[in-house]
């Protein structure tokens, strides 16, 4: 029998799974969901590394088509290679190199995007910097250049990648759009001034997007939604030992949710349901709870 009290989590994400088993363990989706993400097209921004690799080549091994993009060639080329060593089929991953901070980058990406297909089901933005180094109190010692870049990349890189997206995501019944945000979206911890204004800003871009869509399409099933993905090791965290494929449970649970799930809400990856300003936490889970 399905449970209908209020619930600010969603129970069964599973955290610790290893990717060469994902037949086993599908990342911790029941059938059906793994089985709604298969065939269906997805754009992963930072993809050639850390959360977005692993996210990317999750979707891959659900049946997924994956654009994945950074601005290193090559490490795009070893996300395929990793796919290929967990035994993923790779031949649906296609590489889209391109700076997130140039609109007319990410024109010329969405071109060749549209040479394969028509519409894109979700877009997961991951690509961001970390505080830039070189001083303890970066918001009054920070230089312009690096302040300016910062935010170009974690905040307007993700607006122009939503924005060049909306004409494929649009084309479908509804999407699915994802922004790995941060806990320094919600801190005020010294040294990391930058960084949590950046996060802080990729809540509310993400909640107010989230908001303009639903208003601008009430027929069509739109779910936009932050995820703070939490610590892992990857290339801007050198000092966690946690493996970031930690988030992909989380992740695919969004993005395989039937429509009129979450639209303008805040999770993390261990399944909480968070708040954030004056958006509540999402009132009820995100997995049939039997
Ligand atoms: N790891 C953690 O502990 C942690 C904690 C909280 C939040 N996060 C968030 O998780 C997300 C993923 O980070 P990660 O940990 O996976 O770090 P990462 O391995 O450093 O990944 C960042 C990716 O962004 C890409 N990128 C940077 N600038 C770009 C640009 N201008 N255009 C296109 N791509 C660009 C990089 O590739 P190129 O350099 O090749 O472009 C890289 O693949 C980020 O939003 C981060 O803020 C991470």
């Amino acid at each position: 029998m399905r449970l209908f009290q209020k619930c600010v989590s969603t129970p069964g994400i599973l955290q610790n799974l290893h990717p060469a088993s994902w037949r086993d363990h599908r990342f911790g989706l029941p059938q059906d969901r793994w089985e709604r993400l298969k065939g269906r097209s997805f754009w992963i921004t930072g993809a050639g590394t850390g959360y977005g690799r692993c996210i990317a080549l999750a979707l891959a091994a659900a049946g997924a088509r994956v654009f994945i993009s950074g601005r290193r060639i090559e490490k795009l080329r070893e996300t395929v290679e990793e796919g290929t060593a967990l035994g993923i089929d790779v031949s649906r991953c296609i590489s889209v190199p391109v700076d997130i901070r140039s609109d007319e980058d990410l024109v010329r990406a969405v071109r060749s995007i549209q040479h394969v297909t028509a519409s894109l089901y979700g877009l997961v933005n991951s690509a961001a910097l970390p505080q830039p180094p070189g001083t303890v109190f970066p918001l009054t010692d920070q230089s312009v250049a690096s302040w300016t870049d910062l935010l170009a990349t974690n905040v307007t890189g993700p607006w122009l990648t939503c924005r060049a997206a909306m004409p494929l995501l649009g084309n479908g019944e509804g999407f699915r759009i994802l922004l790995l945000s941060s806990f320094a979206g919600w801190a005020s911890t010294p040294g990391f001034g930058s960084y949590n204004i950046s996060k802080s800003a990729l809540n509310t871009l993400g909640a107010s997007l989230a908001a303009e869509c639903a208003m601008k399409h009430p027929d069509k099933d739109i779910q936009i939604n932050v995820l703070v993905p939490g610590e892992a090791r990857t290339e801007m965290n050198q000092g966690s030992t946690e493996s970031p494929y930690a988030v992909v449970s989380m992740v695919l649970v969004l993005l395989s949710h039937p429509p009129g799930g979450p639209n303008g809400f805040f999770f993390n990856r261990d399944g909480r349901h968070l708040a954030f300003a004056y958006t509540q936490e999402y009132p009820q889970p995100l997995l049939d709870v039997r």
